[in-house]
């Protein structure tokens, strides 16, 4: 594979934990697989005034940190070459002119040019206007480009109004909004997996299928975000995005051709055609928790709302929702999409369970064909089918198979690795498309707006447990429950 095109690739926010932890290791990392531009050049900004050779020392501490056992000094050498750093103090008016005298100097800045803004979501506006005003968005000597961080906007009217204001200054096509699922392998794959084969696509739809789960659990709490995550909720957090993102491709229909447009015009259409929650009947469609004290992993771990100091909040730190798309494909199935804090298990998968066959043995008829997409921690595939048990009488029992996508010796690569090289090669198709966020917003705020209103305290979990047993009122028949993991064909019993 080739390097990308030389490009200044400008960090806002440098010192934060995003670019320490993901961003600056990243970047390292395509380094060393050899896809970056020996001209690229890296200017961090930040508030202080610091000294080139002290940031790069810093670089250096978070390259120790997050690769403990070593890295290739030859590498670094060339990766600590292309690191500048620019103060941008908030107090000084003519900063971003300064900034721009800075990058003005082609023979040691690239004059393609990406800003990655990652700061805090109420200064994206602020930061583009303040680049256009310095001329820095302006494409005449090479391409420029803006990564929006998630999340865009704290509902539909809050994105559509960062949308009319950044777009005063950029066009379409050089803004890249963020969200990290679709920089995952295994999220790229369900596309593969459904058109790359032949097998899958005839059974995709509701003739088979009888719903569809989208999971995604954590062990984790909310830990030291609690005033971000109370402002937030699980539904802002993680559906609203990851979630709904991994629907749409799990149910879109197939794209024409794999260009950014082909892929993100079949995902517009698919999340648009997601019917609206009824909110005269939200009980049905929606289940919202927050997890209590409990144990994790054999330790004893507090409430959400012990964290928080406030017993007052409704937020949820569980949330689960029935949805269903109306389009022929997939009229009358339900997709159960959920997601939650300090459950027992941390596993994000689509699993997909198929009508009954029409052959039933005996009383009780026998378990229903299950297919599993699992997205991490592990990425495989696996199909539960009924099989005859060996012996004198006819009786089934069900046996698994069980793909791995992951190989011994496979490269394991960060999402944010493959989206800093999509953005500098200007490939948005794992970046979202604005009809997609504002969709995303259409379904979730009356939900949001509902269950703020709802001053009710909200059920409990215990930390560590199974899903409520309450959220089953979601479930359009008694026959459907949470599917897990593990068990073969497991109830949630
Ligand atoms: C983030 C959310 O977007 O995604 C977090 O803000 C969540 O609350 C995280 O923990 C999950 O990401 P991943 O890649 O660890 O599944």
């Amino acid at each position: 594979m080739q390097a990308s095109d030389p490009s200044t690739y400008v960090l806002f926010g440098a010192s934060g934990n995003l670019s320490r932890i993901k961003l600056i290791p990243g970047l390292f990392r395509l380094d060393q697989a050899g896809r970056l531009d020996p001209k690229m050049k890296i200017l961090s900004i930040g508030r202080a005034h610091i000294a080139r050779e002290d940031w790069q020392k810093e670089i250096k501490g978070m390259l120790d940190a997050k690769f403990p056992k070593g890295y290739d000094q030859e590498v670094f050498k060339r990766f600590i070459e292309r690191q500048h750093y620019h103060g941008n103090p908030p107090t000084d008016p003519d900063a971003f002119a300064k900034l721009k005298q800075t990058l003005s100097d082609a023979s040691v800045f690239p004059q393609n040019m990406a800003f990655f803004l990652s700061v805090r979501p109420s200064d994206f506006a602020t930061i583009v206007d303040q680049l256009a005003g310095a001329g820095l968005t302006d494409e005449s000597n090479g391409w420029r480009r803006v990564v929006i961080e998630k999340p865009f906007g704290t509902d539909l009217p809050s994105a559509q109004a960062l949308q009319a204001s950044i777009s005063k200054h950029l066009k379409e096509s050089q803004i890249y909004r963020i969200d990290h699922y679709l920089g995952k392998s295994a999220l790229q794959n369900i596309l593969l997996q459904r058109f790359a084969n032949t097998i899958l696509e005839p059974i995709w739809n509701n003739e088979y299928i009888d719903h569809v789960q989208i999971t995604n659990t954590e062990m984790l709490g909310v830990g030291d975000r609690t005033q971000f995550y109370d402002a937030t909720g699980a539904l802002r957090d993680m559906i609203q995005s990851h979630i709904l993102q991994t629907l749409a491709l799990t149910a879109m229909e197939m794209p024409k051709d794999l260009t950014p447009e082909g892929i993100r015009n079949e995902k517009i259409k698919v999340l648009e055609a997601i019917r609206p929650i009824p909110v005269n009947e939200l009980e049905k469609h929606a289940f919202r928790a927050q997890y209590a004290a409990g144990e994790i992993k054999g330790e004893k771990v507090p409430g959400y709302l012990e964290e928080l100091g406030n017993n007052d909040s409704v937020v949820e730190t569980y949330a689960a929702l029935k949805l269903f798309i109306d389009n022929p494909r997939w009229k009358g199935v339900p997709f159960y999409i959920r997601t939650a804090k300090r459950l027992h298990e941390a596993d994000t998968r689509i699993s997909i369970r198929f009508k009954k066959a029409p052959l039933q043995l005996g009383q009780d008829g026998q378990q229903q064909n299950w297919l599993i997409i699992g997205i991490q921690p592990r990425e495989c595939i696996k199909m539960e089918i009924q099989s005859k048990i060996p012996g004198l009488d006819i009786a089934t029992r069900t046996i698994q198979l069980d793909a791995a996508n992951r190989q011994e010796g496979d490269e394991s690569i960060d999402a944010y690795e493959a989206l800093l090289l999509n953005l500098i090669e200007g490939d948005n198709s794992h970046y979202l498309h604005i009809s997609e966020v504002e969709a995303q917003w259409r379904l979730v705020d009356p939900i949001i707006e509902a269950w703020a209103k709802d001053r009710k305290p909200v059920h409990q979990y215990p930390a560590g447990s199974r899903d409520p047993e309450a959220s089953k009122v979601i479930f359009e028949s008694e026959d459907q429950f949470w599917r897990y993991s593990i068990e073969l064909g497991g109830d949630a019993h």
